[in-house]
């Protein structure tokens, strides 16, 4: 049986102090990758801390992990983000777009547009900056996987969160696009659309019976997904077992967007 081998890998999981970032940062890990993990600001303290306990739980003493604070947000510490990372790990093979926020509920015509702003900028603006910055590091190597991690609302409408539906359709021309520039660099890159999977992003909905039937019924398999059933899916697309996809969202969905209605009726 072939396993994920991600030894000597240097990976960046934005986003991953917790929720599917973390799981990845582990998954990384478990398979043999040096993990910078990445979280918000040194302004909220049971963040950081978490980020900084999986970073030494997840390092080595011959390949010690590191946590850095970094609003993706802000080109200029993204910047200073991937300097810390050439200091710290000598360079990057794996980037994970990770970290995102789904905004509060809100139609258009009652948005608020410094909130939707916020929107795009964390999700779609941040994975940009990111990109960028690790393709200058990854061209000249002729290596490298930036993996998005879009949503399933980058194919399915979603009502009251038209900033975030539309940061994750973005995500995904971003991701086939980078993929046409560099496909022959040696560079692979891919999105991941995660359905409803049990994260802090979602706790208001499976912590709610009723609005997690309602869900649970959006689900062909009936349920939330959790996630290491993302994590492992990341880490056979970052490794060599994936060496020929390229450009591609893989939904990974229980069936979300099988249309689950359509067992009936139509
Ligand atoms: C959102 C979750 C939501 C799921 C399915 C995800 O992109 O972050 O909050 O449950 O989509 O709608």
């Amino acid at each position: 049986m072939m396993g994920i081998d991600l030894t000597g890998r240097r990976a960046l999981v934005t986003g991953s102090s917790s929720g599917l970032g973390r799981a990845m940062a582990e998954a990384f890990a478990a398979a043999g990758a040096r993990v910078a993990v990445h979280y918000r600001s040194t302004r909220d303290a049971a963040d950081q801390k978490a980020a900084q306990d999986l970073a030494t739980s997840l390092g080595r003493p011959d390949a010690p992990a590191h946590a850095y604070p970094a609003d993706i947000s802000n080109a200029a510490e993204v910047e200073s983000l991937f300097a810390a990372i050439d200091r710290d790990f000598g360079g990057l093979d794996i980037l994970v777009n990770n970290a995102g926020i789904d905004g509060a509920h809100a139609t258009c015509a009652e948005s608020d547009p410094a909130a939707w702003e916020t929107v795009i900028r964390v999700d779609l603006l941040g994975p940009y900056y990111c990109a960028r910055q690790a393709l200058r590091r990854m061209i000249p190597k002729k290596r490298g996987v930036i993996l998005n991690i879009t949503s399933v609302h980058e194919f399915i409408p979603w009502e009251g969160y038209s900033a975030y539906a539309s940061a994750k359709a973005g995500l995904s021309m971003f991701t086939k696009t980078l993929a046409q520039e560099v496909a022959d660099q040696g560079i692979r890159v891919l999105a991941i659309a995660p359905g409803a999977i049990e994260t802090p992003i979602n706790r208001s909905v499976w912590n709610d019976p009723a609005a997690l039937k309602d869900l649970d019924q959006k689900i062909a398999m009936g349920r939330l997904g959790q996630p290491r059933e993302i994590a492992s899916v990341a880490a056979f697309l970052a490794s060599d077992l994936a060496s020929y996809i390229t450009g591609t969202t893989l939904a990974v969905d229980g069936g979300m967007l099988i249309y689950p209605d359509f067992r009936h009726g139509g």
